[in-house]
């Protein structure tokens, strides 16, 4: 039973997800973050689940970590803080994550952000780690993830001043992939989504393993595991169905193995 999201399927193989704490902003407090693993985790290993889609609502995607909840942990809470495992269980989402952003991004909103495979923001959105003003950093790999997306000079800018930054800017700088107006947002999100489900799944998966790998390793590294990859997709059935409708001139259907 989900409390603080809500979650459709608007179309086969599509899971939507609604971050809803509209009073909050999206705050995502442990219990959000708890019910968003859980749920991605599920949805891994759930076939009928090929793309997700993440949203928020117009005015926020989400204002970052809940600070009244944080307020109340001390040293020893943070460091025994459940949100840590709750993040590495949404890092470790296999299948393709689109983000559909209005609105405030912020501290753990734009951490969230930075975990989506794509990113589709409404003209309006606004991107920022605004922790410093709290007395703190990022925790949740803004510092790590920000600088790997933008570079260093724009990454420190934005977490040392806390001050955010314009959809126009986050795509110039890389860390959104495409802008939209606001009321479209989501539908191009979804759009995207249907067509990854369209797609043969574990080529999806392995995609993103690769480019994950990307950020992990030096070249020659990375270019070994991409061939590794490459080789193991020669043995799915979805290979041969991919090159045979291509020379067959027709559709191809997939059925992820
Ligand atoms: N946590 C808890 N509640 C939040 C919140 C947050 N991060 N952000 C907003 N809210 C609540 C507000 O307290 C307010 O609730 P009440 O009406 O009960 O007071 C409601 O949402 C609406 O917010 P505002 O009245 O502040 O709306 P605004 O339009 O005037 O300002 C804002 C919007 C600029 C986003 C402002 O709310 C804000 O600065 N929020 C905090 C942003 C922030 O500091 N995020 C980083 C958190 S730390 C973190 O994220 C660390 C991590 O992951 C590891």
């Amino acid at each position: 039973m989900l409390k603080f999201l809500l979650a459709e399927t608007p179309a086969d193989g599509v899971l939507l997800i609604r971050l809803n704490r509209p009073e909050a902003l999206n705050a995502l407090n442990t219990a959000l973050l708890g019910e968003l693993a859980t749920l991605l985790g599920q949805s891994a290993t759930d076939s009928r689940v090929r793309a997700v889609v993440i949203t928020g609502n117009d005015r926020a995607f989400a204002a970052g970590a809940d600070v009244k909840e944080m307020a109340a942990l001390n040293a020893v809470g943070v460091l025994q803080d459940a949100r840590v495992a709750h993040w590495a269980r949404i890092a470790a989402f296999p299948k393709p994550l689109i983000a559909a952003v209005n609105g405030f991004a912020l501290g753990g909103g734009c951490e969230l952000v930075m975990q989506a495979d794509i990113v589709v923001a409404g003209r309006t959105a606004l991107f920022g780690q605004p922790e410093i003003n709290l007395g703190i950093i990022p925790g949740a790999g803004g510092t790590q993830r920000l600088i790997r997306a933008l570079g260093k000079a724009l990454a420190s800018q934005m977490v040392m001043t806390g001050e955010p930054i314009s959809a126009e800017r986050a795509l110039q700088a890389g860390l959104v992939s495409e802008i939209t107006e606001p009321e479209l947002t989501l539908e191009r999100a979804l759009a995207l989504a249907d067509t990854l489900a369209a797609k043969a799944p574990i080529a999806l998966q392995q995609a993103k393993d690769v480019l994950a790998q990307a950020q992990e390793t030096h070249l020659s590294g990375g270019l070994a595991y991409e061939r590794k990859a490459f080789c193991l997709l020669a043995a799915t059935d979805d290979r041969n169905e991919g090159i045979s409708a291509f020379l067959e001139k027709r559709t191809p259907t997939y059925h992820g193995c």
